[in-house]
C-alpha cells in the first residue's frame, strides 16, 4: 500500500479577507498549510500541496480554479498512490492520529472521512429567504477532512470532470461507498477571522 497525502491549499481565502491566500496566513507561529503537511507526513510516503500559482512550495503542484481541480492536479502527480489522504490546509488542528484512524477504517469501502453529527437544526431555503423544508437532523453529518480514498476510486470519481465541495461527494456520486467516522469537534475549518482566532488559541493550548 502506497499512501500519498494531498493538501488542497489553492484557494484565495475570500471569506477570511487576509492580505494573502488563506493557506499562507500565519496561525500560532506558522503558515496554516504547514500544520496539515506535518500531520500528514507522519502517515504518508509523501505529501503534495496544491498551492496558488503565486505561492509555490517545494514539490507542490498548481491549484486549480476549484477545489476538485486542485485535488485532480495533485493526484495526477501521484501515479504511485494506491491510497490517498486528503486534508485541507484550512484545518490546522488535524492530528496524524486522526488520519491514521481514517486509514484503519478503509477496509471494505472506497472511502472514509472524518465528520461530526450536526448539532444545529438545518433548514433548506427557497426563494432567497423562505424555508422550504427541514431535513431530519439525525441523518446529517458535517464533513471534515481528513478524507481517505482508494486511489483508483478517487481517480475514477474525478475523471468525470465534475466538482463538489468535498471528494466524498464525488466518490459517492460515482457509485463508491464512503464511511464516516466521528472527528473531534476541535478539528475546525478556518473560514472567517473568528475561526482564525479560535484556531490560534486551540493550537497554542496544545503546545
Ligand atoms: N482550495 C483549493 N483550490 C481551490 C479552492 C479551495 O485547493 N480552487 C482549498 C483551500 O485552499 C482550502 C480548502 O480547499 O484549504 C477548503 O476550501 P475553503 O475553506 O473554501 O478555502 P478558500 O476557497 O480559500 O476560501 P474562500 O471560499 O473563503 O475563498
Ligand atoms: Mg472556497
Amino acid at each position: 500500500m502506497t499512501v500519498v497525502g494531498i493538501v488542497p491549499a489553492g484557494g484565495s481565502g475570500e471569506r477570511l479577507g487576509a492580505d494573502r491566500p488563506k493557506a499562507f496566513v500565519v496561525c500560532a507561529g506558522r503558515p496554516l498549510v504547514e500544520w496539515s503537511v506535518d500531520a500528514l507526513s507522519a502517515v504518508c510516503s509523501r505529501v503534495i500541496v496544491a498551492a496558488p500559482p503565486s505561492f509555490p512550495l517545494p514539490g507542490s503542484v498548481e491549484g486549480g480554479a476549484t477545489r476538485s481541480a486542485s485535488v485532480r492536479n495533485a493526484l495526477d502527480a501521484a501515479p504511485e498512490a494506491t491510497v490517498v489522504v486528503i486534508h485541507d490546509a484550512a484545518r490546522p488542528l488535524v492530528t496524524s492520529g486522526l488520519a491514521r484512524e481514517c486509514l484503519d477504517a478503509l477496509e471494505g469501502v472506497q472511502g472514509v472521512i472524518a465528520a461530526t453529527p450536526v448539532s444545529d437544526t438545518i433548514h433548506r431555503i427557497r426563494s432567497g429567504d423562505l424555508i422550504r423544508d427541514t431535513p431530519d437532523r439525525a441523518a446529517l453529518w458535517a464533513a471534515q477532512t481528513p478524507q481517505v480514498f482508494n486511489a483508483d476510486a478517487l481517480r475514477q470519481a474525478l475523471q468525470a470532470g465534475s466538482t463538489a465541495t468535498d471528494e466524498a461527494a464525488l466518490v459517492v456520486a460515482a457509485g463508491g461507498r464512503v464511511r464516516v467516522i466521528e472527528g473531534p469537534s476541535d478539528n475546525i475549518k478556518v473560514t472567517t477571522p473568528t475561526d482564525l482566532r479560535l484556531a490560534e488559541a486551540l493550537l497554542r493550548d496544545r503546545c
